[in-house]
Order: structure tokens, then C-alpha cells, then sequence
């Protein structure tokens, strides 16, 4: 068992059955509450209960982003109300990102504040949602509109539960490890592309290398006003497109839409002149390798300008994009004219059009 302290929650990588016991017994929690979904519960909570006393009872909401809402977190408040949790008490939020967001944050708002940790199920909540202290909800067709920092107890990554993952929610978790190669690590990259598909990957080994990306980068810039917005390369557009999407037959996973989003913004990359040609073709030629992003057809930049100017990192009024400059480093903060998101727009229709 690996571990990475922080000061945003220390991280535990390995087996469950080597120590999760003692981590939780550490805390002395007078209750603990599971928080999960109906997938995770079923899949990955039986693994966990010779290790877990779930005195407080567990709390399974359904599955999907749809569902990380404040009406979910009202259902986990009565919960944890009528479990007679308190101050004390631990919740576990055992599932993928959507259930470490709204586990962490309705756990943050309960009573003002109670501890919670995540044992992520999903390789995204592994590679990402779990690590960095952000907790929150959609709302009103927005992501995560409403949230808060908060740090974990702790977090225990155990690959073991990725054998139950659909592929399709692995490449998911695989387009943010591939993010964190592009704007942190040229190790993290290297690695990677020794694979030609995700048969071959050593999960272990890639989580190993992308904890301290995101731990590193999160740490020097908790609360997100600086070199943390490097992390937002391909979620400016990503998340316009997942808002876009959302309200279509078709919604798009977060995953998707983030490798879309990098896709995008590595062509503006490219077009603003910060990246040259070599390391344009390689990052797009890894995502679409190890990616396999589907065809799809794509909306205007017109249609997706509103969802643009909704996202949460517009300031004045104004879109700012994270944008790699080779791979392993990103600046952020930068304004793009529209003309040349169209062009990257048009640039990505054609590469993903059915
Ligand atoms: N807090 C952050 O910093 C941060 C960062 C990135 C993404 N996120 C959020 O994370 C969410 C996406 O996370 P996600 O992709 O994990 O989605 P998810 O939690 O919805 O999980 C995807 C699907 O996989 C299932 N699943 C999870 N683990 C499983 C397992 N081991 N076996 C079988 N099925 C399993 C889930 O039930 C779900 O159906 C979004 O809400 C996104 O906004 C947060």
C-alpha cells in the first residue's frame, strides 16, 4: 500500500483489505454512513463489508449525473437525520464521481460540516473527482453550480473494483489521466503512450503516476486561482458540450465530452500559435487511440456559445480557456476570439462526424 499525504486529504493506494480497517477505526467515528449507488452498491460494497462497520446505515441513490442534485442530497440529509449522525459521525462515499461529489458535499453542508471519505469505484473518481477537496451539485442544467472546497478524511483508491467497470466509463476516467499528462506529466505521458489500447494498461502503475499530478497541482492552488485552472484544459468546451448534450436524447458522459473538449482546444492550441504541429499530432493521435472517441454530430458554435458563456470559469463576462503549450504544460486564463473557437469547432466535426 502506497501513501500520498496532503494537505487535501491524505491518499491511499492499494488493496482495501491492507489497512482501510485501521484508517477508519483511526477516526473513531461515532457512526458510519455508506453513500452509494445502485451499481456500486452491488458491485462494490460487498468487497468492502468484512472491512467497513456500516453502523449508520447505507444511503443508494440511483445511478447517473441526473442524479447528483440537491433533491439527492436532501435524501442523504434525512438519512444521516435519521441515522442520529453527528458531528462525529463518517460518511463513505463509495461509488465514481458522482457519488464522491455529492456524498462530499451534502456531507459538508450537514450540520455545518461533517468528515466524510471517498473509496472512488470508478478509475475517473480514482484519477480525479476523489483527489483535490471539490464537492457539488448540477443545478438547473448547469454542472456543478453549486458546491463547496472540502477536505476528505481520507481517500482509498483500490484498482481492484475497475474489473466491474463498463469499458465505456473507463475511457472516461482514462480522458482526465491523459489531461493530467498533457498540462503536468511528461512521465505520466510517456507511459501512456506505450499503449496502443487499454488491454495492455497497468492500472496501479498509471494511478501511481497521475495522484501526484492532480495532488501536486491541487495543493498549490486549492481554491482554483491559478495554476489549478491548468486542469480545466478540454473542460471549457467539454462542459459546454455535456450542457448541450444533456438536454438531447443523446446525452454525452463527462468523459466524452472532456475528450471532445481536449480535442477542441488542443486544435485552438494549435491555431493561436502556442502549440507546434508535432505535439498538436501527438495528442490528438493518443486520444484517439487510447480514447476511441465516438462519431458524433456536433452543434454550431452559435448553439454552443450560451453554454460557453454559462461556464463557470467566463469572468466579466468573458470565456477563458487552459490551453497546453506542449505536452506536459498549460497556461490558462486565455482569451480566444470566437472566430477561432468556431474554426477548432468545424476543425472537430469533421474528425468525429458520423
Ligand atoms: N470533484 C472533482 O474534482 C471532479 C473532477 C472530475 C469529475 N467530477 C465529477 O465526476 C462525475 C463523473 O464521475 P464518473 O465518471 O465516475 O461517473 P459516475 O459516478 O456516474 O460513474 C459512472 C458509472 O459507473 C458506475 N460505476 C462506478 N464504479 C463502478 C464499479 N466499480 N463497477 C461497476 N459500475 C461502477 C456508476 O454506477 C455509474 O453508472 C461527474 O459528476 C463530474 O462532474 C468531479
Amino acid at each position: 500500500m502506497n501513501v500520498f499525504a496532503s494537505p487535501l486529504g491524505d491518499l491511499y493506494l492499494g488493496s482495501a483489505q491492507d489497512g482501510l480497517h485501521d484508517v477508519i477505526q483511526s477516526l473513531a467515528p461515532s457512526n458510519v454512513i455508506v453513500i452509494a449507488d445502485n451499481n456500486t452498491a452491488s458491485k462494490c460494497l460487498p468487497l468492502l463489508e468484512n472491512l467497513i462497520d456500516i453502523s449508520g446505515g447505507k444511503v443508494v441513490i440511483s445511478p447517473g449525473d441526473q442524479h447528483k442534485t440537491i433533491d439527492s442530497c436532501e435524501v442523504i440529509w434525512s438519512a444521516l437525520v435519521a441515522a442520529g449522525a453527528d458531528r462525529s459521525s463518517l460518511v463513505l462515499n463509495v461509488g465514481g464521481g458522482m457519488i464522491c461529489d455529492l456524498g462530499g458535499f451534502a456531507a459538508s453542508c450537514y450540520q455545518r460540516g461533517i468528515r466524510f471519505g471517498h473509496i472512488p469505484t470508478s478509475l475517473l473518481a480514482m484519477a480525479d473527482a476523489a483527489i483535490g477537496g471539490k464537492t457539488g451539485v448540477n443545478y438547473e442544467g448547469f454542472k456543478n453550480y453549486i458546491g463547496r472546497f472540502e477536505v476528505p478524511a481520507f481517500i482509498w483508491i483500490d484498482p481492484v473494483f475497475l474489473r466491474t467497470l463498463p469499458h465505456r466509463d473507463l475511457l472516461d476516467g482514462l480522458a482526465e489521466v491523459v489531461k493530467h499528462a498533457v498540462v503536468g506529466s511528461r512521465g505520466l505521458w510517456d507511459t501512456l503512450t506505450l499503449h496502443s489500447d487499454t488491454t495492455s494498461i497497468d492500472w496501479l502503475k498509471i494511478i501511481e503516476l497521475n495522484t501526484p499530478v492532480k495532488q501536486e497541482i491541487t495543493t498549490a492552488d486549492p481554491l482554483e486561482k491559478g495554476i489549478r485552472k491548468a486542469l480545466n484544459f478540454g473542460h471549457t468546451i467539454g462542459h459546454a458540450l455535456e450542457s448541450h448534450f444533456l438536454h438531447t436524447s443523446q446525452p454525452l458522459s463527462h468523459g466524452q465530452a472532456v475528450t471532445y473538449g481536449m480535442m477542441a482546444e488542443t486544435k485552438l492550441s494549435r491555431i493561436t500559435g502556442r502549440m507546434g504541429n508535432e505535439d498538436f499530432h501527438a495528442i490528438i493521435g493518443l486520444i484517439e487511440r487510447l480514447l476511441s472517441p465516438s462519431e458524433v454530430t456536433l452543434p454550431s458554435f452559435k448553439d454552443l456559445q450560451p453554454w460557453l458563456l454559462g461556464d463557470k470559469k467566463k469572468s466579466k463576462g468573458v470565456t477563458r480557456y487552459s490551453l497546453p503549450d506542449q505536452i506536459g504544460s498549460c497556461s490558462w486564463d486565455i482569451i480566444v476570439e470566437d472566430r477561432l473557437v468556431a474554426e477548432s469547432l468545424d476543425w472537430l466535426s469533421t474528425q468525429v462526424r458520423g
